[in-house]
This record gives C-alpha cells, structure tokens and sequence, in this order.
C-alpha cells in the first residue's frame, strides 16, 4: 500500500513536471512507417569477389589486407538465411549492395543470372515484410573498370550509370531505397579517424604495385587510392552520383535515390575551432550534391571535438571501441542535426553500429544513440529509418574478419549465424517503434 508521504510526494512531483518532459513523456514512439534495419555490403558478407578491384588488392603480395575476403559469410548463397534473420530480429527493413563486379564482370557483359540474384534478395526481402534498401556501389567495382583508372577516369560516371540503369531495369520496381555510393567521402576521414601510420605509409606501395601490375598510372578504387589523388577523384565521383541517380530515375522516377556519407559528430571547442573548416574538407561538396537528393544517408561512427588546432583527445574514462576510439552515444543524432541543417532533405541513418568483442558495449549504445535520435526527430529533424551496421560479422575491409560489428556473429567454417544479445534490445525497441 501507498503511504500518505509517497502519495504526496508523487503528487508533488507530477505537478512540477515541466511541459517539456510531459511532451517527451507523451511522444515516445518514432514516426509511422519509421525504418528500423540492419546492413550488410555485398563484398564483405558474400564471398568470391574474384571479378572485383578489392579483391585483387587483398591477393597481391604487397597488400596490407589482414587476410583475403575468401568465403566471407557466404552470403552469396546464405542470403534466405540472413533475411530471415533480419526479420526475426523484428526489423522491417535490410540494406545490402548490389557487386557490379558479378552484374558486368567484363565491360559491357551483363550477366542476367546475377541480375536475377540480386531481384531475387529483393523479391524476398519484399516477401518478408522488408524494405530493401539497396546500394549500388559499397567501395567495390569491378577491376577492368579500375585498370582504366577507375574514379580518375573521366568516363567513370557514364560506365557507372550504364550499370545503374541495367540494375534498375532488372530490379528497381520493387526497391525502397537506393544509395548510389556508399561513403565517397571516406578517404577523407582516414586521415582524422586514428588509423594506425603503418596503414597510410604502407598504403602507397600497395597501390603504387596494384598499379603496375593493372598497366594503369594509378590505383583509384572508392575506398583504397593516395590522399593525393582525392582532389582529382572528387568532381568524378559527384559526377558518378548525378549520372548513376539519372539513370535509376529514367527507369522509376518515384524511387527515392540518395548518397551516403561518413559523417562524424564533429564539436567545437573554445575560439577559433577548426570544426566549419573540417566539416567544409570532408563533407561540404557532397551535401551541397545531396540538397538536389531525396534524402541523405548519414553512418556515424564517432564524434570529433575540434579546438583551434586540431582533434581534441576523448576524455579519460570514455568507453572505447576495438581501435581504441570514443564510443559517444549521442554522436548520431549530432551528425544527423547537422546533416539535416545542411542540406533540408530527410535524413535517412545508413550505419550507425561499433566495433568490439564485448557486445554488452553495443547493447548498450543503441538504446542511448536511439534516445537521442529520438530528441532529434522532436526536434523537428526528417529522419526515415535507423539501419544498424551489422547485420552479421564480417570482412572488416584492410582489418580483415578481427573486428565485429555483427548483431550476429558468424562461425566461418560452418558460416551458422548466431543473433547476440544486443540484437534482443534492438529488435524489442523495433517492435515497439520506440524506446
Ligand atoms: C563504414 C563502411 C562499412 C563498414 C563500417 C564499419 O565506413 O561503410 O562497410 O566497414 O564502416
């Protein structure tokens, strides 16, 4: 039974609740029809790329790949049994890339079995209930299309959108969303992301040989080319997007196309903050691209607190993740402000995860990340869906299969998937469309 004190002091405490939080109170629940997903990469999870430019990088002798891709997670094959996962997640939605390098493996032959592949994710993503997000290029093309020099190639925009419009002829009725590239600005940020030196030096050679071996004066994939060439791959890869989006709309002009890019939630600190002038370097030409857009994928992995000289170090006590880096909840919804300010259009979350082995870390970010996003959206901010990165442990790029991400984890000699306890406290906020 309540004593009289308690029931006073609720009474109290009711009556003095701003209108603030009885709004919040009131408005727990995300948007109808909100996007709650998890992602994947058609590289890093299907295995036996062998057409493509990454995986040729990962088998030359002086790569600095970890390991080779291999089998990844065979979902090249497995794909049923990852859709079913993402649905018994109680998700409602799976983002996933289409390789171009299985589409056309050499220029200007297009495979329709694979064509077929990919329709048939999607027929199924669509079967279970879930909204196929599809990518038409996660950093991986294929290599005849790199040994013609790749993103420096000033044909590459008209071959990419060649391949955008056969992919959208084939598939693009049943499609939700479409992301042209996935993060064209991620060379950018390498430099400011903490990756150990060993990677930047040793980088060179690798595509400096990659290079010679093609017969090509340089080695320009999307996700592995020289700091010094990114200026030049820039305007190519604008131009990319605009022709790859053109293409998908001259075949279903009502299907929302957009780009994903890598933001941090980048902070101010004290006078004369680098923080407009390093958003401007790693962002600014491509969300001015995205005002002309349907909507604007944002992956956020980080913050980055910037003073008058440089990144700020994260405080001490701060969680990290595998590499050591701050693991800030509310560095999501930061990102998403202010991607949101820059450009006007919806904001659709295209990644948003950590990298470690103690899933207790993720478990408890995503409630936390999810609160804010939530604030944000209050706020008044345009957000479509949150699609966690990963659905499933995977090719973690030059780091190799070491870090995870996974919502899953994956044995990799019997590639069964095994749904970890953060995937629990994600799906329960997905079914309820609130946290
Ligand atoms: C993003 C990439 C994705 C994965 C995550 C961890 O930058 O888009 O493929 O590597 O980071």
């Amino acid at each position: 039974m309540i004593d009289r004190r308690t029931l006073i002091a609720t009474g109290a405490a009711l009556a003095a609740t701003p209108a603030w939080a009885a709004k919040s109170m009131k408005s727990t629940a995300f948007p109808k029809a909100f996007l709650w997903g998890a992602a994947t990469a058609g590289h890093q999870v299907e295995g036996n790329n062998i057409a493509s430019d990454l995986w040729f990088l990962e088998n030359i002798e002086s790569t600095i790949f970890a390991e080779p891709s291999g089998d990844a997670d065979n979902s090249l094959e497995l794909w049923p049994v990852d859709l079913d996962l993402v649905k018994s997640l109680g998700l409602n939605s799976y983002r996933f890339s289409i390789e171009w390098a299985r589409i056309e493996p050499e220029p200007g032959r297009f495979s329709i079995a694979m064509l077929d592949h990919y329709k048939a994710i999607i027929d199924g993503c669509r079967q279970r209930g879930l909204a196929p997000i599809v990518t038409f290029n996660h950093f991986t093309s294929p290599l005849w299309f790199t040994a013609r020099g790749g993103w420096l190639n000033p044909q590459a925009p008209k071959l990419f959108a060649r391949y955008c419009q056969r992919v959208a002829e084939h598939c693009a009725e049943a499609i939700s969303q479409a992301i042209t590239f996935n993060e064209p600005n991620i060379l950018r940020l390498l430099g400011i992301i903490g990756l150990p030196a060993f990677i930047l030096d040793t980088q060179k050679a690798m595509l400096d040989t990659a290079a010679r071996k093609l017969g090509v004066t340089k080695f320009a994939a999307l996700n592995a080319a020289n700091p010094a060439d990114l200026e030049a791959m820039l305007p190519i890869l604008i131009e990319g997007h605009r022709a790859g989006k053109a293409a998908i709309k001259s075949v279903r002009r009502d299907l929302p196309v957009g780009v994903s890019l890598a933001m941090l939630d980048d902070q101010a600190l004290g006078r004369n903050s680098l923080r407009d002038a390093k958003r401007a370097e790693n962002y600014g030409a491509w969300l001015t691209v995205a005002r002309d857009d349907d909507f604007l994928g944002v992956q956020n992995y980080e913050r980055a607190v910037w003073d008058d000289k440089g990144r700020v170090e994260a405080p001490a006590g701060a969680i990290r993740n595998d590499r050591g880096a701050e693991v800030y909840a509310p560095s999501l919804a930061g990102a998403v402000r202010y991607a949101h300010a820059a450009t006007g259009v919806p904001i659709l979350v295209s990644e948003h995860g950590v990298g470690t082995d103690d899933d207790g870390v993720r478990a408890t970010l995503i409630p936390a990340a999810l609160t804010e996003l939530k604030r944000a959206i209050d706020d008044g901010v345009p957000v479509l869906g949150y699609i966690h990165w990963s659905l499933i442990d995977n090719f973690e790029w030059i780091f190799g299969y070491k870090p995870k991400y996974g919502l899953a984890s994956v044995d990799r000699s019997t590639f069964a998937r095994t749904a970890k306890p953060s995937a629990a406290v994600y799906g329960a906020i997905a079914r309820a469309n609130a946290v």
